[in-house]
């Protein structure tokens, strides 16, 4: 595979990106276009298979990659894939936050551990890597990138769990940028669209129903990995040094007439 990259290609030459869930879909996407411009990488997932895929094809681009399987709900095995990191790559320059778990169910529906399975992934989990990462961002002067959804500001129906850790990882980014600012450390959070090919997409769009949500994106079509990996060179790279506490929405505009049609398409699926 080869990446466009408007970017100079030496924009991170020898620097370390660290990435939570960077082994499958929108994280890859990002972890490739870091890789086009120069950096090695740091990925963690769950599952060993996917972190050997995903690093075969970052090394082809050129990067060094460090591969840690490990739970973002154990602070501890992430605080210990940060240090092995930190070994084979220096200290991280940026951190993607960007593991997360979904599944679409009714409110009324949804028990109490499946609740609290996604706030804990991604909420949670996105506090223990920024809280295992803060030392070696200070010292970097790093700076942190959340991975949020058009569900932190826009009611989505079957999302109550998603909204509710969404918009608390919009919030903490914002409490973190002015607490961190200090140490040259920026937050800012990317609100993705729904993306081309990924498991978000997979496990939300209802069966047939692409084309309609389509027709209500201004822009007219899902977005793709590289239409956010390129985002988060930008909002990592100097470009964006003045810019902290920001949420950027990427979604062609799908947020502006709201979610209705979506409303719709997945309530007739689901009911
Ligand atoms: C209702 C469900 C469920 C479902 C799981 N649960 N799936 N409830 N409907 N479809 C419940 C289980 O019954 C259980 O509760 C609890 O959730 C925990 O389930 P486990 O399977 O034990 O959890 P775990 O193995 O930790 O897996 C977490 C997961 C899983 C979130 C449930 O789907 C996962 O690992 N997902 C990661 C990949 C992913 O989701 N990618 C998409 C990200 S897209 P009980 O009460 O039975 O114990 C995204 C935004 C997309 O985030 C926006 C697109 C526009
Ligand atoms: P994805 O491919 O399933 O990505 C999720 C990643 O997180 C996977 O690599 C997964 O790997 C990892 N992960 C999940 N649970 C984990 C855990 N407990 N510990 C460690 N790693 C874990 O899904 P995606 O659709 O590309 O979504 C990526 C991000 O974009 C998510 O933050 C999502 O909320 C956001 N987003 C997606 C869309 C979309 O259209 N897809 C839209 C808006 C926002 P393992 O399963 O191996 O652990």
């Amino acid at each position: 595979m080869t990446i466009t990259s408007y970017f100079a290609k030496d924009l991170f030459q020898g620097q370390t990106i660290f990435i939570t869930g960077g082994s499958s879909g929108i994280n890859l996407g990002i972890a490739r276009n870091f890789a086009a411009v120069g950096a090695n990488l740091g990925i963690v997932g769950r599952s060993q298979a996917k972190l050997a895929a995903a690093a075969d094809e970052l090394r082809a681009l050129g990067a060094q990659v460090s591969t840690h399987s490990a739970d973002v709900r154990d602070y501890a095995a992430l605080e210990t894939a940060m240090a092995r990191c930190r070994e084979a790559l220096g200290p991280i320059q940026t951190l993607i936050c960007g593991a997360a778990g979904n599944f679409p169910c009714a409110a009324e529906q949804i028990s109490p551990n499946g609740f609290k399975a996604v706030i804990d992934i991604d909420l949670l989990g996105t506090f223990h890597a920024c809280r295992a990462a803060f030392a070696q961002l200070r010292e970097t002067r790093g700076n942190i990138l959340f991975i949020s959804a058009g569900q932190a500001f826009m009611p989505y129906a079957f999302q109550a769990h998603v909204g509710a850790a969404k918009a608390g990882i919009d919030q903490m980014m914002q409490n973190l940028a002015l607490e961190w600012g200090q140490f040259g450390i920026r937050c800012n959070s990317i609100a993705p669209g729904p993306i081309e090919g990924t498991e978000g997409v997979r496990r939300l769009v209802p069966e047939g129903g692409a084309d309609r949500l389509k027709k209500m994106i201004p822009l007219g079509r899902f977005g793709t990995p590289d239409d956010i990996g390129q985002l988060s060179v930008f909002l990592a790279s100097p470009l964006a040094s003045y810019m902290t506490g920001a949420r950027v929405v990427a979604d062609g505009g799908q947020n502006l007439p709201g979610s209705g049609v979506w409303t719709q398409l997945i309530m007739a699926e689901m009911q």
